[in-house]
């Protein structure tokens, strides 16, 4: 049963402050951390912030106040075992669609703790807890190693460029791959723009200073080459996060401006072109039909839903209804329970969407989404570069969940 349950301020990898939940039990403890995200879909469950003049407003003392004096006393006695329960609890005391009364990060911090307290009060293994004894699949590294749009100070359009070992034989040794090209691609783009090219965005990729899309794909090709890895053993994953890139009806990309159907041609040039085997939020976040044009006519291309869906059994049912992806993405922390979000992976899998979890491009050491991938058995896991410890932290929590499974650990085959 639970004991205690206490919040805290600290701070996440953008030097912004995040909540941090504690929570006791008589045999076990769990800490967890919640994300934060700079290109946010309009949909998401509210992230609360003081808006006062604590670190230009985005204190969240009013959040983990709603812990410390709200949850903790509700939760007490209850038993930690029954997540769902606790979930609805906290989402009935809300009592609003997008959790603006505590607020989601409140919320998702006490959800996420409360699952690692009853992992550890059972003596398990958190993705054992979560997935039973179905999970033992890796999901494939999804590593943004060139950073864009919001995420970086350059002028490209599209927000990420992605690497993903998929021909590896095994979770460790795509990391490698992964770790190998990263470090091929740094040589290539400081030799060919010089070194501040080498900085990094948001979530550890490389932000050169260029504004075409196909440089920023050449380069990574390059790399995947010249770290002696083929096209068919590394693709190539983009997030477009295209919203960011929206105006007025059109598309600003590459110094042009594309109508939607435009765009739908770009991207299937692109796919023609390039090994690129996913394209998340390739069109604005309302736009369920221009989704739905791509992924008919990319047919064997994995098209994510992100601020699309925004981990929301709602919208992802439209989704499914209108043929608008085939995957989703899934962020704890748009939804802001783990209830919740397990509800909508477990949707998204009954329709045959493949499930991407993912983290945001403001981290903590937090790994617990390592442990949810495995449990959901997600085809990947997209969080961030293999560089930066809390990016690393992910992916190294998968490297000990594959040493933990042993011989019984399989790595996904896409
Ligand atoms: P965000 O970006 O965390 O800044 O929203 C990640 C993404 O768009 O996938
Ligand atoms: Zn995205």
């Amino acid at each position: 049963t639970i004991e205690k349950v206490h919040a805290r301020e600290i701070l996440d990898s953008r030097g912004n402050p995040t909540v941090e939940v504690d929570v006791y039990t008589g045999h076990g403890f769990g800490r967890a951390s919640v994300p934060s995200g700079a290109s946010t879909g309009s949909n998401e469950a509210l992230e609360l912030r003081d808006k006062d003049d604590r670190y230009n407003g985005k204190g969240v003392l009013d959040a983990v106040e709603n812990v410390n004096s709200t949850f903790a006393k509700e939760l007490l006695g209850m038993d930690v075992r029954n997540q769902r329960e606790i979930d609805e609890l906290m989402i009935a005391l809300d009592g609003t669609d997008n959790k603006m009364t505590f607020g989601a990060n409140a919320i998702l911090g006490v959800s996420m703790a409360v699952a690692k307290a009853a992992a550890d009060s059972l003596g398990m293994q958190l993705y054992r807890y979560l997935g039973g004894t179905n999970a033992f699949a890796l999901p494939v590294p999804t590593m943004n190693v060139l950073n864009g749009g919001k995420h970086a100070g350059n002028e490209l359009s599209i927000q990420e460029f992605m690497i993903q070992p998929k021909g590896a034989e095994t979770y460790s040794n795509a990391l490698r791959m992964g770790a190998e090209t990263y470090h091929a691609l740094g040589k290539i783009l400081e030799d060919k723009y010089g070194g501040s090219a080498t900085n990094v965005g948001y979530e550890g990729g490389y932000a050169p200073n260029i504004s075409m899309t196909a440089d920023a794909l050449d380069a990574l090709v390059s790399a995947i080459d010249e770290a002696g890895y083929t096209e068919s053993e590394i693709t190539i994953g983009l997030d477009a996060a295209a919203s960011e890139f929206f105006e007025n009806g059109k598309y600003s990309i590459d110094g042009n401006m594309l109508t939607p159907a435009e765009l739908v041609d770009y991207y299937l040039e692109l796919v023609d072109t390039y090994p690129i085997l996913s394209i998340e939020d390739p069109f604005h976040e309302e736009s369920f039909e221009d989704f739905a044009a791509l992924t008919s006519e990319a047919w064997d291309t994995i098209i994510v839903g992100d601020d699309l869906f925004v981990t929301n059994v709602n919208r992802l049912a439209k989704g499914i209804e209108m043929d608008a992806a085939n995957a989703l993405l899934l962020k704890i922390n748009q939804i802001g329970t783990i209830s919740e979000s397990l509800d909508a992976a477990n949707l998204a899998m009954r329709n045959g969407y493949s499930v991407v979890v993912s983290h945001r491009s403001a981290e903590t050491e937090d790994a617990m989404i390592a442990d949810i991938s495995v449990a959901l058995g997600a085809d990947l896991i997209k969080t961030g570069a293999p560089a930066r410890s809390e990016r690393t932290a992910k992916y190294n929590q998968l490297l000990r969940i594959e040493e933990d499974l042993g011989d019984a650990a399989r790595y996904v085959q896409l």
